[in-house]
């Protein structure tokens, strides 16, 4: 069974390995392979012990574990950093490993993360994706609409991303989705 709650700084080393090994699996098409090798675990897993330890009323940052406390995805969550498209929260990062992807553990990530952003008094919520991510077709399939594109240079490369967008998080959780996800 899969359980979802709070990340504590003690969870920093197995985000790091989901971020890294998700990262290298799905952008292995999308962005340059010698940043994606100069990824560092230690590194990665500093900047989330920090996001955790030091702005837990800044950034929400929740994970999923199996029952022998296997860290097999994680997702984090704020205020939204694009104020101008009229949406209160922004998903910052939602991974799951490749070998638990299917099983339900994204929708149960999001639709968590969705309630504590509610909690906060931000009632509507946005996620850029890489428009080359297949995962765009997931935040489809959970009810996100197209609401904006943009252009972003990383790593010296030039890259589409789209803005999905839920207006109302509270419908979004009384939704027939929601209830399969609690
Ligand atoms: C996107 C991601 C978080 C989804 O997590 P997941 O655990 O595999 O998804 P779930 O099992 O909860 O899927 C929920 C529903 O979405 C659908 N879905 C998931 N990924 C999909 C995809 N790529 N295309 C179409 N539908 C998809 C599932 O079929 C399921 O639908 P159903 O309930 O009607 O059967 C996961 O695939 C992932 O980590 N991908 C790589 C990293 C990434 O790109 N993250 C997003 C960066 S913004």
């Amino acid at each position: 069974m899969v359980t979802i709650r709070s990340a504590t700084p003690g969870d920093a080393d197995a985000i790091a390995n989901v971020y890294v090994n998700t990262w290298r699996s799905v952008y292995a098409d999308l962005l340059l392979e010698k940043m994606l090798v100069g990824m560092s675990h230690e590194r990665t897993a500093l900047y989330w012990r920090r996001v955790i330890a030091e702005k837990p009323g800044r950034d929400l940052v929740r994970v999923a574990d199996t029952d022998d406390r296997l860290v097999i995805g994680f997702a984090s969550a704020g205020a939204s950093r694009h104020r101008g498209l009229g949406f209160g929260g922004e998903i910052y990062t939602l991974y799951v490993l490749d070998e638990f992807q299917g099983a339900g553990t994204g929708q149960a990530l999001l639709f968590s993360i969705f309630r504590r952003l509610l909690d906060r008094g931000l009632r509507s919520s946005l996620v850029w994706v890489l428009a080359g991510n297949p995962s765009r077709f997931f935040y489809e399939v959970m009810g996100g609409g197209r609401v904006a594109e943009r252009e972003e240079t990383m790593w010296g490369v030039r890259l589409n991303e789209i803005a999905f967008g839920w207006r109302d998080l509270d419908a979004t959780l009384k939704g027939p989705r929601a209830a399969s996800a609690s």
